[in-house]
């Protein structure tokens, strides 16, 4: 007889995330980076990033991300991309647009870049300069979409999406058509790095969501025939689901992400956990990705308490995140509290009452800069 929950047999790493920098000219509050990112001032030369791409081609990766911070201030850039692609990846530039420039962008076509996402932080210049700390950001951000896509590259935008900018999700999406974006993420913040830290002044009210899931659809409606927009994709905050999401496709399963100094992860996040996570200075990628005991900690199903050991959901969503599990409950094995069965789902009900009444204004948000991440690790 066959045990259905036998571990899945541990696959290549697909998708290989590079933060190449935690530098970044913008302080968006809703960053996903660690807090602790201004202590880490070390990064991986030209050389060692290349060999990390190298090893983990050979493993059997296919696509790989330039993030950070934002990459765009290492100066190798064209560089880095050039070498992933001679080597085969799929390459994904993931910035800000701020640094960008015509000139720069056809650097990164002759390298080979495949792909380019910008980040907006709201539709209008009022509110995207509030929320990213940058007066100039958004008209920057206007004229490299359109150069992005006079290069003819697929016109990728992303908006986060949190309480203080949802409620002009139809303006952002009309300023999507307006720049003729083929896809548009309107992904609601996700509570992770500085987004955990001001939580309560970002998370939507659950009537906020509802009312922009109706204008999405609206849209979606009237852009059917219309082809104006290829693909128009909404993610919801989980903290209003009653089941976890399989975060990352499960730990260790297709993602791997390297820090700016070269540290493997499993998922953007998991620097946080009480969990030693390996370095591509000390390890080779085929060690760290098969055996070493960070990525094997929360692999297959053995290492589940209940409620999820039980669970019939379990090979679905893995228990949720661990490293939500480990922000909200202190024991990154515990069931994400999101999981209605979940005996900490209390966290989750009481931040989405405390949305319903919070007074948090934008400026009181703990914006993600030097001086900030400092402060909260002296203290
Ligand atoms: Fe780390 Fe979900 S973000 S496991």
């Amino acid at each position: 007889m066959t045990d259905i929950t036998a571990a899945p047999a541990v696959n290549p790493p697909l998708w290989l995330l590079a933060e190449l920098t935690y530098r970044c000219p913008l302080q968006c509050p809703y960053c996903s980076n660690p807090l602790d990112f201004a202590a880490q001032e070390q990064e991986l030369t030209t050389e060692q990033w290349i060999d990390v791409f190298r090893q983990a081609r050979a493993m059997g990766s296919v696509q790989l991300g330039f993030s950070g911070g934002e990459p765009l201030v290492r100066k190798d850039l064209p560089e880095l991309i050039a070498a992933a692609r001679d080597l085969g990846f799929y390459t994904n530039l993931i910035t800000s647009g701020i640094g960008l420039t015509e000139k720069k962008l056809q650097t990164f076509a002759d390298a080979g870049l495949d792909h380019i996402q910008i980040s907006f932080q709201a539709s209008d210049e009022t509110l995207n300069a509030a929320l990213a700390g940058s007066a100039k950001a958004f008209q920057q951000k206007l004229a490299m979409a359109k150069a992005v896509k006079a290069l003819g590259y697929p016109m990728v935008l992303n908006f986060v999406l949190h309480r203080h900018n949802i409620d002009q999700i139809d303006r952002i999406i009309e300023l999507a058509i307006q720049l003729e974006a083929d896809d548009v993420e309107l992904a609601t913040c996700q509570f992770y790095g500085w987004a955990q830290l001001n939580r309560e002044g970002l998370l939507p009210t659950r009537e906020q969501i509802a009312r922009a899931e109706e204008v999405v659809k609206r849209y979606r409606e009237k852009m059917r025939d219309s082809g104006n927009l290829a693909n128009l994709l909404f993610v919801t905050p989980d903290y209003y689901e009653e089941r976890p999401k399989g975060c990352m496709g499960g730990w260790g399963a297709i993602f791997l992400s390297v820090t700016p100094e070269g540290m493997a992860l499993p998922c953007h996040s998991a620097r946080q956990l009480p969990v030693k996570f390996p370095s591509v200075l000390e390890h080779d990628l085929q060690h760290i990705w098969y055996h070493s005991f960070g990525f094997n900690r929360y692999r297959g199903y053995d290492w589940m308490p209940e409620p999820c050991r039980s669970c019939s959901e379990k090979e679905k969503d893995y228990g949720g995140c661990r490293c939500q599990a480990f922000m909200l409950t202190g024991d990154a094995q515990n069931a994400d509290p999101v999981c209605s069965k979940s005996p900490h789902h209390g966290t989750i009900l009481a931040a989405r009452e405390a949305a319903n009444h919070t007074q948090i204004g934008i400026e009181q948000l703990r914006f993600r800069n030097a001086a900030n991440s400092k402060l909260i690790f002296k203290g």
